[in-house]
């Protein structure tokens, strides 16, 4: 069978390889699905040795997702703006490097929450790697109104910059952010930490769509927070199954469906 890997380091506590191999089982394709853990300074070389396997594909996830962008010899318009790979193909002597993160958010909130992005106003938290990723696929669904704002707020204006030429975002700091929005997505590492970011509870009405890009076995700090005042909540768990759909349509042509997984994973999380 064709041979795919997610690589990281830690690598232990990663889904993808059970996720793929549902895929695989339900589009009936023959492919093997393998964690590998990288030394830290290791990355390239354990890629190397891994196309010289056989390998077809892999997921690359913490801490090398901007390594994988400085070694692929071709990356697609969506990994270039997100600045990171999530996503390697080998295919004729290239190495591509995608990035489905952001696609994946893209696809739970309009797909599999119902909730339309087009014409909407979205207000995105945080300003790293994260943020980063998903910003072209936000703005590719026209929201009426894109609003990026940070803890740090040099850092949002810097990467609003960035995306100029792509589409409009506001920036605003925290205690700036005015009026309600549709859609608020956490994309801050705040929930890691059980933390807050500190934006007023006024962004929240009752129609209004919380999501935070992390999960977990009970709701984020956001979500609790988002709740609190009224909104509809949401976490990540059904991103990081279509961010592995894309990329396994990626790789073998076929979409594979993803609400069985979904629900699977979240029994697991309970
Ligand atoms: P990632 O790649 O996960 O996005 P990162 O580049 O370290 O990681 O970025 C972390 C993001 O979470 C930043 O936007 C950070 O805000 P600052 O730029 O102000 O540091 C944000 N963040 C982390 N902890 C936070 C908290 N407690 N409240 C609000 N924002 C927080």
């Amino acid at each position: 069978p064709d041979r795919y890997a997610v690589i990281g380091n830690p690598i232990a506590h990663s889904k993808s390889p059970e996720i793929h191999a549902q895929f695989a089982r339900q589009t009936r394709q023959a492919l093997k699905y393998e964690r590998l853990l990288a030394p830290l300074d290791g990355f390239a070389a354990t890629v190397a040795d891994f196309v010289r396997e056989g390998g077809r594909g892999m997921n690359v996830t913490v801490p090398f997702k901007l390594e994988a962008a400085a070694l692929a010899t071709r990356l697609t318009e969506r990994a270039q703006a997100a600045g990171a790979v999530n996503t390697l193909l080998f295919e004729g002597g290239e190495i591509v490097g995608d990035n489905t993160d952001g696609v994946g958010l893209v696809r739970d909130i309009v797909q599999n929450a119902g909730v339309a992005l087009a014409g909407k106003s979205v207000l995105l938290l945080g300003a790293g790697g994260a943020a980063r990723g998903v910003i072209l696929p936000l703005l590719d669904q026209q929201p009426a109104r894109l609003v990026l704002a940070n803890r740090t707020p040099a850092r949002a204006q810097e990467l609003a910059a960035q995306f100029a030429g792509s589409g409009a975002i506001e920036v605003a700091t925290f205690d700036g952010i005015a009026g309600a929005f549709d859609v608020v997505i956490n994309a801050t590492a705040a929930s890691l930490s059980a933390e807050v970011p500190q934006i007023p509870p006024s962004v929240f009405v009752p129609h209004t769509l919380a999501y935070d890009m992390m999960y977990g076995a009970a709701p984020t700090a956001f979500m609790a927070f988002a709740a609190a005042h009224g909104a509809q909540v949401r976490d990540g768990l059904g991103m990081l199954v279509e961010q592995a759909a894309e990329s396994f349509c990626r790789w073998r042509g076929v979409r594979p469906e993803t609400t069985e997984v979904f629900a699977q994973l979240r029994a697991q999380l309970e």
